[in-house]
């Protein structure tokens, strides 16, 4: 790669499967790389996200060891990019969330930037939601500004969906106006279930969930829950859809074969983002997905089934689709750099348009 301007994204989400990196320059040099969670990190990751004993100091530790990980992520993109260092303007950590409650006026990533900074020699821009909310918004989802610089057309209405652990759309009309929400679970419920039953981390492919049946029964009664009838703005995360939330629902349905609540499971993702595109979409021209729930085969498969418009992976747009959200951190970081705005507030309801992040400099 050539001596010029790199950024560097870093997203971790709420699947807690590991770090997503990338190191570009936006003109189409990029290399990205990717490190899973060490399983202690992984469990006390998913410890922090509901209340518990002695939390500040577990918090702490879990920040030091995120930021070791992120530097290694930053480490083999420098390594394998060969790029220095010092060509790179930027990083954009997002951090873990263990707390998404804008209701209550927050939002928490974890993360020790303070700690990458010195390890990385490299500025570090982190904290990206917190100021969005502080002016009235959802803090989240913050990625449609960027899905609108890569994928928006003059020409086509295109809604990108990201199934990531939470599922988020972004909606894309052709005159450039964008609005997004996050439309619920993407595999967060799927994951928890297969892990449950099989010591799974994911249903590769969606292979148990295809083998299973759709209860329709219990579809209803798992999409009879207020955050799918409410208007955007809206966000969510691990604090309302997890393994309990699950459990509760499924208390009339105990006969249900395990495979066939995976299949529900599916069909409550594809249903609940089919829902919105439906109520709020309904004329665009096509759905792209990226995050790890694009490569899901049966999941893509029933969200084709449930819609009328083509159904594709944003690589079909020439970005591959576990790149699309560290990208959205890289990007992020450099409307920072520039002193531009990041968040939009026809996604977040914010008051209006902010400056997202923190430096910590190299
Ligand atoms: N081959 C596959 N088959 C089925 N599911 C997959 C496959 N590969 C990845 N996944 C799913 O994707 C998840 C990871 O996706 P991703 O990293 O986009 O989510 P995330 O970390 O929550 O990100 P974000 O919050 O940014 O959206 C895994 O937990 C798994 O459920
Ligand atoms: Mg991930």
């Amino acid at each position: 790669m050539a001596a010029t301007t790199f950024y560097i994204g870093l997203m971790s989400g709420t699947s807690l499967d590991g770090v997503d990196g990338v190191i570009t320059d936006f003109h189409g040099a990029q290399v990205a790389a990717y490190l899973p969670f060490p399983s202690s990190l992984r469990n006390e990751l998913l410890a922090l996200q509901t209340p518990g004993a002695n939390e500040i100091h577990r918090e702490a530790l879990a920040a030091h060891q995120l930021a070791q990980l992120y530097a290694a992520c930053v480490a083999e993109l420098l390594r394998t990019s060969g790029i220095s260092a010092a060509h790179v303007r930027a990083i954009g950590a997002h951090g873990q969330t263990i707390r998404h409650l804008p209701a209550a006026a927050y939002t928490r990533q974890i993360n020790n930037p303070a700690l990458l900074a010195e390890l990385t020699k490299i500025d570090v821009i982190a904290d990206f939601r917190s100021r969005d909310i502080a002016a009235g918004g959802q803090g989240a989802p913050l990625v449609p500004a960027f899905h609108q610089s890569v994928f928006g057309s003059p020409s086509h209405a295109r809604v990108i969906v990201n199934i990531g652990g939470i599922s988020n759309i972004s909606i894309l009309a052709a005159d450039g106006s964008v609005t997004g929400f996050d439309t619920g679970p993407g595999n967060v419920l799927m994951d928890a279930w297969i892990h449950q039953h099989q010591g799974k981390a994911y249903d590769a492919d969606g292979q148990w969930a295809a083998s299973g049946k759709v209860v329709d029964t219990l579809l209803a009664h798992l999409l009879d829950e207020d955050f799918f009838r409410q208007a955007p703005p809206k966000s969510t995360g691990r604090d309302l859809f997890h393994l309990g939330w699950l459990n509760d629902r499924l208390s009339g349905f105990s006969a249900a074969k395990p495979e066939d609540v995976q299949a529900t499971l599916a069909a409550l993702t594809a249903r609940s983002i089919a829902d919105a595109i439906r109520i709020y979409a309904k004329d665009s021209d096509a759905v792209f997905v990226c995050g790890g729930g694009a490569h899901n085969t049966y999941l893509m498969q029933c969200l084709s089934d449930t819609l009328t418009q083509t159904v594709q992976s944003t690589a079909a747009l020439g970005v591959s689709p576990s790149h699309v959200e560290a990208l959205a951190f890289a990007w992020l970081a450099q409307r920072f750099c520039d002193r531009q705005a990041g968040n939009l507030p026809s996604v977040t309801g914010a008051r209006g348009e902010r400056l997202l992040g923190a430096l910590y400099p190299a």
